[in-house]
């Protein structure tokens, strides 16, 4: 990197390697990513780190419960984490793993600038202490953490202390000279009460716990979790050498609103202890929400990525989590709104708008954009507004509000397509003049040359143009308006039909490099599609000028970069592989089947069709006859039946996927097979438990339900 170039240091959190990731991680991650890509896209020399946070109880019990050492279990966890930032197409810089040596160094380090700044004693700590979180909590014996609600533990061990309450004033007067320091205002108003009540001396070793990095010289002291956890921003990026690195301090270190505490107390006051610069902001974002409560896996309401990604593509998953939340705020996950974000805004938004466009250039100019030697007024409107949104959008950007970013580019797309819509029917219309009358050009008959002020021409009409309110549909009024048009067509030499492709193909141009932080993948395949050179993420966000189309280029191969996508089939989809990847096993117990987590569960193995099961396989399918006793609809789920079954024992309720081959009044009273061991899951948000036996017929798969030919009794077995 040009020794230049401002640099720009941002990180995600350090995630926990006890889990997998699920969209709460991805959302952070995502955002990290999109203000990595804009930032580059101003010229800054970026890095962005991740990591993993791989210390503490949690993971000692976890391996345990693997069968397999603590080492062996976050290596393994880790390269999961890796792989699907990869996946997710996340442009990570530094990938940090709490258990890397450099890190253990620089924890090391750490430990002793605060100590021999006297800011370190030893002590004795007794208290609840939450596994889960990794922190002393202030409650009684017995009682659950207050923030998880899971149990606590009451320990007592001897501990190294953090005078964190020689802080309270160095930090207030911190916040208050740095306004910005913590955002947004609220969590700067939570923060600033919490250290306003005072701090207590925080203990940062522990002697419970083995797997730690070693304090030196006083095994067996290990360092506390967020002590470890936190120094890792600071280890990716030199550790004790950052000052030749250069990155150090942080401009934003990226978390969610729950850890904003160790974030923008106890970090700034472990740096302040050591001597250390303190990053520049701490920027707390809030939850994804599932059916209005956060996701967690221990809830079980956790959505995974990759089921998305795999149907729907990473940039539907980026636009949604950054179009629907605002950020800062908690939003809610639903299946149901990705899926018609998709559809509305970017099938048939951004996707068909370049999709039409190059269509059209591909039919009326041979594929090959021209630019025009001048523009008339339909065409500058468009053009003027660009400007102002192009600011907006970078303001947005600096701001954080991604939301208000897409809103301000998607208006782009809609003048865009409205543009397109009026040159579709005005100039190429010709033949239907009803095409012509919703689109009226009022005031856009004489073209003007050389970047005309829109005001010249605003309030113009021509002389012999019917208005639009005039509009009889008569022969003399199509007459008028077939005339006006003929002189239109006619004008100079000018091509209208080049000069308006070339407007829509470079408002594109424009509007794909001001989403692209947001739309990597999609807004660089229509960058190709449109002939041009580079990448588009070596487009500088401050040079862009509406006209710096490069004329003269063959337009790439056209491909729909969002087609459009049947909802209740797409929800389906990524529920089925969401129920399959729950049933994977964890990927350190599981037997190395390279593959098989990387497509999320949608590849799991299937015993190829030769192999053969022995008879205590089958043993282990409990199928019954069961009797229909009510079938109906689900609303937005054409495939899905709702039913009751009675199998003997009790009545089921089973969603079965044959909707549009069966009529449900006619199957009441229908005796089917059923698989009644199955785990229950979730289709289209309702709980199916167990399955109905049926053929599956042809090409398309139609589903052809079992059935007896004998009369049988209900909860007979099938053996
Ligand atoms: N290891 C600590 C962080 C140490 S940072 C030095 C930790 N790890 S974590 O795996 O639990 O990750 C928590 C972070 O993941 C949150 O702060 C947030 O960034 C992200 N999210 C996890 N669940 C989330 C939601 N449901 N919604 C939004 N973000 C969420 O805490």
């Amino acid at each position: 990197m040009p020794a230049d170039k401002p640099k720009f240091y941002i990180t995600t959190p350090i995630y926990y390697t006890n889990g997998l990731p699920h969209i709460g991680h991805t959302y952070s991650t995502i955002v990290c990513d999109t203000i990595r890509r804009y930032k580059r896209m101003r010229g800054y020399d970026v890095v962005m780190t991740t990591g993993t946070d791989e210390h503490g109880v949690n993971v000692e019990r976890s391996a345990k419960k693997a069968g397999v050492s603590e080492a062996e279990f976050v290596s393994k966890m880790a390269t999961e984490w890796r792989a699907l930032w990869d996946e997710l197409g996340i442009q990570g810089d530094e990938f940090i793993r709490t258990t890397d040596l450099k890190h253990a160094h620089t924890v090391q380090w750490l430990f002793r600038h605060c100590r021999e700044n006297g800011f370190v004693y030893p002590g004795h700590y007794t208290g609840q202490y939450c596994i889960y979180d990794n922190a002393y909590v202030d409650v009684k014996p017995g009682e659950n953490c207050p923030d998880c609600g899971r149990p606590t533990e009451t320990v007592t061990e001897a501990n190294y202390f953090f005078k964190l309450s020689a802080f309270q004033k160095p930090l207030l007067d911190w916040y208050a000279n740095h306004p910005d320091f913590i955002q947004p205002e609220s969590r700067r108003n939570e923060v600033l009460s919490f250290v306003e009540g005072g701090l207590r001396d925080l203990s940062i070793t522990r002697t419970s716990i083995r797997w730690g990095i070693p304090v030196p010289g006083e095994e067996p002291h290990v360092f506390y979790v967020w002590f470890d956890a936190l120094t890792a921003y600071l280890s990716a990026v030199g550790g004790p050498t950052y000052e030749q690195h250069g990155y150090w301090p942080a401009d934003v270190h990226l978390v969610g609103k729950e850890i904003i505490r160790f974030h923008a107390v106890y970090w700034p006051a472990f740096l302040m202890a050591a001597g250390l610069p303190l990053p520049k902001q701490i920027w707390a974002h809030g939850w994804l929400l599932m059916d209005s409560s956060k996701m967690s896996k221990s809830k079980g309401n956790v959505v995974k990525p990759r089921p998305i990604v795999n149907v729907l593509g990473m940039d539907a998953l980026r636009y949604y989590l950054l179009r629907e939340t605002v950020f800062g705020q908690d939003g809610n996950f639903s299946y149901d709104a990705l899926v018609t974000h998709y559809n509305s805004d970017l099938a048939n938004g951004l996707g068909n708008l370049a999709s039409r466009t190059l269509a059209m250039i591909h039919q009326y100019l041979s594929g090959k954009i021209q630019r025009p030697d001048g523009l008339s007024p339909l065409s500058v409107v468009l053009r003027e507004k660009f400007y102002p949104i192009h600011s907006q959008v970078l303001e947005h950007y600096d701001s954080l509000e991604f939301s208000k970013a897409l809103e301000s580019i998607w208006e782009l797309i809609g003048a865009c397509d409205s543009f397109l819509t009026s040159m579709q029917a005005w100039v190429l219309g010709g033949g239907d003049p009803d095409n012509w009358r919703p689109f009226w050009p009022v005031g856009s008959w004489q073209p003007v040359w050389q970047n005309p002020s829109p005001d010249e021409w605003k309030n113009r009409t021509p002389p012999n143009w019917p208005m639009e309110d005039e509009w009889t549909n008569s022969p003399e009024d199509r007459e008028r308006l077939n005339s006006a048009l003929t002189g239109l067509r006619q004008f100079g030499e000018h091509d209208l039909v080049e000069e308006f492709l070339y407007v829509a193909a470079e408002t594109i141009r424009c509007l794909v490099v001001l989403a692209h932080p947001i739309l990597p993948q999609a807004t660089e395949r229509i960058w190709k599609q449109l002939g041009q050179p580079d990448s588009i993420s070596n487009q500088k966000m401050t040079e862009l000028k509406w006209g710096q189309l490069q004329p003269g280029v063959h337009i790439g191969k056209i491909e729909a970069v969002f087609p459009r996508i049947e909802k209740a089939e797409a929800i389906e989809r990524m529920e089925a592989m969401e129920n399959e990847a729950q049933k994977q096993p964890s990927p350190v117990t599981a037997p190395a089947a390279p593959g098989a987590l990387a497509a999320g569960g949608a590849t799991a193995a299937t015993p190829a069709a030769a192999e053969k099961i022995g008879i205590e396989d089958f043993a282990k399918v409990e199928m019954r006859v069961g009797q229909i006793k009510t079938a109906e609809r689900i609303v937005g789920a054409d495939k899905l039946l709702k039913l009751t079954v009675d199998i003997g024992t009790e009545i089921r309720q089973i969603c079965a996927g044959i909707a549009q081959y069966y009529e449900p009044e006619k199957l009441v009273g229908r005796k089917v097979a059923v698989v009644t061991n199955l785990a229950p899951r979730k289709l289209r948000g309702v709980e199916s438990n167990g399955m109905i036996i049926a053929a599956s017929v042809g090409p398309e798969g139609r589903p052809v339900l079992a059935g007896f030919h004998e009369d049988v009794e209900i909860g007979s077995r099938l053996k």
